[in-house]
């Protein structure tokens, strides 16, 4: 923690234009995935987090750049495998790539594989993961899924030809929107993929933050906020051609995009169908954005209020999910444990930290099998169906829970 580093652009990571415009501005946050201890507390930093709209390519981006060492170092904190609806996701995955793309034999290679969420499900072709957190990977070895601990670039691509040969198949799910180099991704997927291969990657959608307010999507890590209009110009520039794109539920809403290189697969119209939702959601126009940063302050307002009226009146009120945005959430309220007394997680890794900026004690969900607070901050409200049956229970005995977005309800 004590190297941390960033670095400020002043150009459009996709077309290299200087022509930004601020969209939203958040103030400073610490990383959202380094949950730490007492004694670390100190030497917290942080950076801000301001989104820009490029009015050249209308790529909506971060210019503060933390450095990639720093936010997913040896001991990251997010295990995809901690989520089951996440795991139910990606098992559909591997099965649509299985039917549309696979042949015995061939190579997947999973670009942030973190613990082998996807290619657990892909096991009978030849696979290998990429996951640069030294404990992540190791999640994924013990499920027997051969993991590179590495950034991925082109001279990694040179060094798996030499191993493995070329992959008919390349992912990067919730990685791809991670990277400030992006060209040297795509050069790298181009050296790697074979000439009929796929590119496959997920990441959170724009039209969907934009609609559904889901400001806390909106951290370090969240470099590029895509929607397909830049994407296509990006992948035009490397002679690829962006060839189908689908909506997915999965944080909140993202997109799933298979590219491939030029001509090597027909363009299905969904590209076309998307591009004119987002133009008729005006996406492309930096007007569109002028009222979020109000309107996000007024979910802010709303929170507060609720969450102060109900401590004024000395109830409990606890957090559900210790997810990268529900510290967003929390330092952008100023939240601390003063107000929300602890947070639920799945996640055992989490469990027994403090969250960045808030330092609110994560604690497993056991703990509310007893205990019944007066209301529950859902958090992690992209699984919001599923949490409230599975806590039915506590439900039951009294407690309520708070949803953030995209408009604050009590439930
Ligand atoms: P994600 O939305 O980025 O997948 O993160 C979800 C976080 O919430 C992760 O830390 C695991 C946690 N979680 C729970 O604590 N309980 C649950 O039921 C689910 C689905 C997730
Ligand atoms: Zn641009």
């Amino acid at each position: 923690m004590e190297h941390m580093s960033v670095i400020h652009k002043t150009t459009c990571r996709i077309c290299k234009g200087p022509d930004l415009v601020k969209i939203l501005a958040l103030g400073d946050h610490p990383p959202v995935d380094n949950f730490l201890s007492e004694k670390d507390i100190a030497r917290e930093k942080r950076y801000p987090l301001d989104v820009f709209f490029c009015r050249a390519c209308n790529l909506v981006q971060l210019l503060d750049v933390v450095s990639p060492e720093e936010l997913f170092h040896g001991d990251y904190a997010y295990f995809s495998s901690a989520s089951e609806p996440l795991v139910r996701h990606f098992e559909q995955y591997a099965s649509d790539l299985r039917q549309r793309f696979l042949s015995d034999g061939d190579l997947v290679v999973d670009i942030g594989s973190n613990d082998g969420v996807l290619l657990q499900f892909l096991k009978d072709y030849q696979v290998l993961g990429i996951e640069p957190s030294e404990n992540v990977a190791r999640a994924a070895r013990e499920k027997g899924i051969e993991t590179l601990v590495a950034f991925f670039n082109s001279s990694l691509a040179d060094t798996i030809i030499a191993s493995h040969g070329k992959a008919k198949v390349i992912t990067a799910n919730n990685v791809f929107a991670h990277i400030d180099d992006i060209d040297e991704i795509i050069r790298g997927v181009r050296i790697l993929l074979a000439d009929d291969g796929v590119y496959a990657f997920e990441a959170h959608y724009l039209l969907d933050l934009i609609q559904k307010k889901e400001f806390d999507t909106v951290y370090h890590e969240h470099l590029c906020y895509y929607s397909v209009k830049p994407l296509i110009e990006l992948f035009r520039r490397f002679e690829m051609d962006i060839f189908d794109v689908e909506r997915q539920e999965t944080h909140g809403g993202s997109i799933r995009v298979y590219a491939g290189k030029k001509g090597a697969h027909s363009i299905e119209p969904s590209v076309q169908t998307l591009l004119q939702l987002e133009k008729d959601a005006g996406l492309h126009d930096e007007q569109t954005f002028a009222g979020f940063q109000k309107e996000v302050e007024s979910i802010r307002a709303k929170l507060l209020e609720v969450v102060r009226e109900a401590r004024t009146e000395g109830k409990k009120v606890i957090g559900y999910g210790a997810p990268a945005k529900g510290n967003t959430l929390l330092n952008y309220c100023g939240f601390t444990a003063d107000d929300i007394a602890y947070i639920t997680d799945t996640t055992p890794h989490k469990i027994g930290l403090l969250t960045p900026g808030s330092h609110i004690p994560v604690v497993s969900p056991d703990i509310l099998k007893t205990e019944t607070p007066t209301l529950i901050l859902l958090l992690a409200w992209n699984y919001k169906d599923y949490i409230l049956e599975k806590e039915a229970d506590v439900r039951k005995r009294g407690a309520r829970f708070i949803i953030p977005i995209p408009r604050v309800e009590i439930v």
